[in-house]
């Protein structure tokens, strides 16, 4: 196989169907699945083919993408739905879930045990909804040199820049690192202003203070004008956030990382009270009630 003729995408949630309109947009034939049919007969009036399964849509692609919530999707998919035995010989599977470091060395090794052909690479990205719809994604991509030509077409489709680390299981690893520093800049941003409610200050002042501020990334800055306008609509939402930082959580010496793991506590009480639909900033709302 010499490049990629027919990509499957798998799963066309909030990051998921754009990424999958993207790579219709960029010329490349298309099949698509999703467990709740609707988002799938959307991108068919954009000129993607309709898998009836996981199988089918495998079956029918020389590069497979998975990217759905989390590990026990995956394994869903692919397992007991038949994507991975249903995989033309020597196709490439794309895992772009967050999945983590151990989910994604059980996958490795489930690919190893059942599939040695396939092709896997670890590559989760970093940007949510916007960026995604924007073909701005980083692509943390890791496996195996030799398919990093056949792949390209496809993560030129989706992002701006794919980052290669090494082999499957970096890309998750730099994934993670990548979304501690998130989850705390999310964090530092509700408790910094939550702060300024409790001390009486006029949150729009505050806002006013902080803008064009060193401290300040335009990621940050992007979300200050969205509590601004208290917008907490998801764009990342907060039951995936707390889903990453106890995925990194779980690879770590907790005691070390008590700071992450009190986050961590903090973030599944709203859950719990059910804000993990909205965006993580909603923590910030949630800290002045
Ligand atoms: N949102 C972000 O900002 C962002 C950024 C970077 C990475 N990520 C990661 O990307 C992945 C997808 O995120 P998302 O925002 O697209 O999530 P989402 O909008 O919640 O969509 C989840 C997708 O997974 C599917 N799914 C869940 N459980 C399934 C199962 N058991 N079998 C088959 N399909 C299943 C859903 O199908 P249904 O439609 O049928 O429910 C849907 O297509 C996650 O791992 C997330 O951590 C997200």
């Amino acid at each position: 196989m010499a490049e990629a003729r027919r990509v499957a995408v798998l799963g066309l949630g909030g990051m998921g169907q754009p990424m999958a309109a993207n790579i219709v947009r960029a010329g490349l034939p298309t099949v698509v699945w999703n467990r709740r049919p609707g988002p799938a007969r959307q991108l068919a009036e954009q000129g993607a083919e309709v898998a009836d399964s996981p199988a089918d849509a495998a079956r029918r692609a020389d590069v497979v993408i998975t990217m759905v919530t989390d590990a026990e999707a995956v394994r869903a998919i692919a397992v007991d739905q038949g994507m991975l035995a249903a995989m033309p010989e020597g196709a490439i599977w794309a895992q772009m879930s967050t999945i983590g470091v151990s989910e994604t060395e059980r996958i490795a090794g489930l690919v190893q045990a059942q599939r040695p052909d396939v092709v896997l690479l670890d590559a989760p990205v970093a940007g949510s909804r916007g960026p995604a719809q924007q073909r701005q994604l980083v692509i943390l991509a890791s496996g195996p040199e030799q398919a990093r030509t056949r792949i390209a077409p496809v993560f030129d489709a989706i992002g701006q820049r794919t980052v290669w680390a090494g082999p499957a299981g970096a890309g998750s690893r730099l994934k993670l690192v990548n979304n501690m520093l998130l989850a705390f800049v999310a964090e530092g941003i509700a408790e910094s202003i939550a702060l300024g409610h409790s001390l009486g200050l006029d949150r729009d002042a505050v806002l006013g203070a902080l803008q064009g501020s060193p401290l300040v990334s335009p990621w940050a800055q992007e979300k200050l004008q969205r509590i601004g306008q208290d917008e907490y609509s998801a764009q990342y939402p907060l039951s995936l956030a707390l889903k990453d930082v106890n995925l990194a959580l779980r690879e770590v010496d907790i005691d070390r990382f008590a700071v992450a793991n009190s986050l961590a506590a903090q973030w599944q009480r709203a859950v719990e009270r059910g804000l993990g639909d909205e965006d993580l900033t909603v923590i910030t709302r949630a800290l002045q009630h």
